[in-house]
């Protein structure tokens, strides 16, 4: 498994007006070449955050003030803005939940797909741009991509939208795709088409994708490997398979507990959804953040620091107790 994105320590935080809320708190994880890797947690977890800092498309108070990504030998962080450019968009994309708002309304869908081709000089000709559109919106599952050019994005269904958006993201053959939720927006039926999508196009371009997404069962459809994050920090990560049959920290647990089940009887279980809430990120609770809401944190567990510590080959946990935690019935 070759790396292609190593993110170290990342730290973005955001002044509010109760104080400075740390949004990202020391993430590290490594994407390898060619996979899907999830990201999970609630909403609120810095999921969003952790992307939009490695592409630099932070809120304008919002600041990285730690940490690197490393991409082919240089850190996206500190590139200066002109190089930066050539890598956003051109190697690594991003898609985001909402694309009505990446969408410009008043330019045509041909338009939004050739611009980021022109600017990269992916293509030599708006003829050959356009060419690579049409072709583009095929593989995304529009029909008539000829016509279709010409249309402007109210005249697209929400789902086509998020086709479009696609579309545009592999317009320029990224080697990376951060895609940040990229179905929850649609209706339930849509989902799971964009997200077949979405995950075909991968395994036929072989793009490293990262799959953030607050929904274990598009993980268990779609992820080699995943990260948990909760209250800005990653608690776990590991392969797919482990992560659902063994996972070593409680809140993961408690996240599987969430997805509905089905008894051998086809009676649908009742669901267990994790007591209390997220904490506040300006003022997160000392020691493991997540011991008040853990059925199995104990004093140890409410004071001092707790990083990732391997607990199996492609595994690791912050969780002191992980071992308490027996495998998943
Ligand atoms: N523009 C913003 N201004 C202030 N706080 C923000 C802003 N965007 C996100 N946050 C805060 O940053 C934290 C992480 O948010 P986010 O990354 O969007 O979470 P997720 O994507 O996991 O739902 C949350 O506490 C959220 O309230
Ligand atoms: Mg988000």
């Amino acid at each position: 498994m070759e790396p292609i994105l190593e993110v170290r320590n990342l730290t973005t935080q955001i002044p509010t007006r109760r104080g400075l809320l740390t949004a990202v708190d020391d993430v590290s994880f490594t994407l390898h070449k060619g996979e899907i890797f999830g990201v999970v947690g609630e909403s609120g977890s810095g999921k969003s955050m952790t992307c939009r800092s490695l592409l630099r498309l932070l809120p304008s108070s919002a600041r990285t003030v730690q940490g690197s990504a490393v991409y082919r030998g240089s850190d996206l962080l500190r590139l200066p803005p002109k190089a930066f450019n050539q890598v956003r968009g051109r190697e690594i994309a991003m898609i985001f939940q909402d694309a009505m708002a990446v969408l410009n309304p008043v330019h045509r869908i041909g338009d939004q797909l050739t611009e980021a081709m022109l600017a990269h000089r992916v293509v030599a000709t708006p003829a050959e741009a356009r060419a690579r559109a049409v072709e583009l919106l095929r593989k995304v599952g529009i029909p008539a991509p000829e016509r279709r050019l010409q249309d402007y994005p109210h005249q697209f269904s929400g789902g086509m939208c998020q086709r479009l958006v696609i579309a545009i993201a592999l317009s320029c053959q990224p080697q990376i795709i951060l895609a940040d939720e990229p179905t929850t927006a649609l209706d339930v039926t849509i989902q799971d088409q964009i997200l077949k999508l979405l995950i075909g196009l991968q395994h036929e371009l072989g793009v490293s994708l990262v799959l953030v997404t607050h929904d274990m069962g598009v993980v268990a459809q779609s992820c080699q490997r995943v990260a948990v994050m909760y209250a800005g920090q990653i608690v776990e990560i590991a392969d797919t398979v482990s992560l659902f049959t063994a996972p070593k920290h409680p809140y993961t647990r408690g996240l599987l507990a969430c997805v509905p089940q089905l008894a051998a009887d086809g009676e649908v279980l009742p669901l267990a959804p994790i007591p209390g809430s997220p904490p506040d990120l300006v003022h997160p609770p000392a020691g493991c953040r997540f011991h008040p809401r853990c059925p199995l944190a104990s004093e140890e567990c409410r004071h001092g620091t707790f990083p990732l510590q391997q607990v199996g080959q492609q595994h690791v946990s912050a969780c002191i107790k992980h071992e308490e935690l027996g495998p998943l019935s």
